[in-house]
């Protein structure tokens, strides 16, 4: 796919801009400013406050998709596969293709590395779906609190082995989420493919953050979350606008008036 090969290109010569979006009006905006835009399974926390990604379910991945696809025309779309939905060859298939069919995003993500899933990419990949890989902190696993990766010598060669084999195993990409700075360094230098930092350093091919938290929605207190906008403001200072309008009779004038 054209769209993968031109990203491809771009590693070792500029860095890739990700973000999030769950909504034609947001995917809309950063469309012309990104090269991937993810519909992340992370909407359950940040759009429903569920405690985990795993309450997710695939119609809501499926809908909020179909919403981002209508804002985007340039970037590449990828769409999180849900906990529980790729969970052997047969189902992951399935779903994937049904991902892919319904919303006519560009790639899909699968969290991990081990054996199993790795088999089941593969039979993803021969079957033509393209897939993007996410190592290190991966959220549908996660029990309790958060924490970085890569930090015994054991865990450092687990996930560089990881990332290798996801390599040959055929995805284009992989998100590095909280790997430790080294390590993010030595993987992104040892495959050919692109990898895509979140809170695992500037060496990482690109970066990914969740649009949400950089533009100021949801008050993260997420270490490696930046706010560089406030758009909580914007909105607050429009509503009180409008509410003094329409209480004082100043809204709707007459150029408003059919
Ligand atoms: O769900 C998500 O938004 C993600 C990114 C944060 C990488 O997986």
């Amino acid at each position: 796919m054209k769209k993968i090969k031109n990203l491809l290109l771009k590693k070792n010569k500029t860095k890739i801009v990700c973000l999030t979006a769950y909504s034609k009006n947001i995917a809309q905006e950063i469309d012309n400013f990104v090269d991937i835009i993810l519909v992340g399974d992370s909407l359950g926390s940040v759009l429903y406050d569920f405690d985990t990604t795993r309450s997710v379910t695939l119609e809501m991945m499926i809908n909020h998709s179909k919403s981002v696809r209508k804002g985007i025309t340039k970037s590449l779309m990828v769409v999180d596969m849900p906990y529980n939905t790729y969970r052997n060859k047969s189902e992951a298939l399935k779903n994937c293709k049904k991902v892919m069919k319904e919303t006519k995003c560009d790639a899909v993500k699968l969290e991990g590395g081990n054996k199993k899933i790795v088999e089941i990419i593969k039979h993803l990949i021969k079957n033509k779906i393209p897939v993007m890989g996410h190592l290190g902190l991966l959220p549908q696993n996660e029990k309790g609190k958060f924490t970085f990766k890569g930090k015994s010598s054991k865990e450092k060669l687990r996930l560089l082995n990881e990332a290798k084999v996801l390599e040959r195993a055929g995805v284009f990409a992989i998100v590095l989420e909280c790997v430790e700075k080294k390590l993010s360094k030595e993987i992104t230098d040892q495959i050919k493919i692109i990898t895509i930092g979140i809170g695992a350093s500037q060496h990482c091919d690109g970066q990914i953050l969740v649009t949400d938290d950089l533009i100021g929605l949801t008050n993260s207190k997420i270490k490696f979350v930046k706010e560089f906008g406030n758009v909580r403001k914007t909105i607050r200072d429009a509503v009180k606008k409008y509410k003094t309008e329409v209480q004082s009779l100043k809204y709707p004038s007459k150029k408003y008036l059919y």
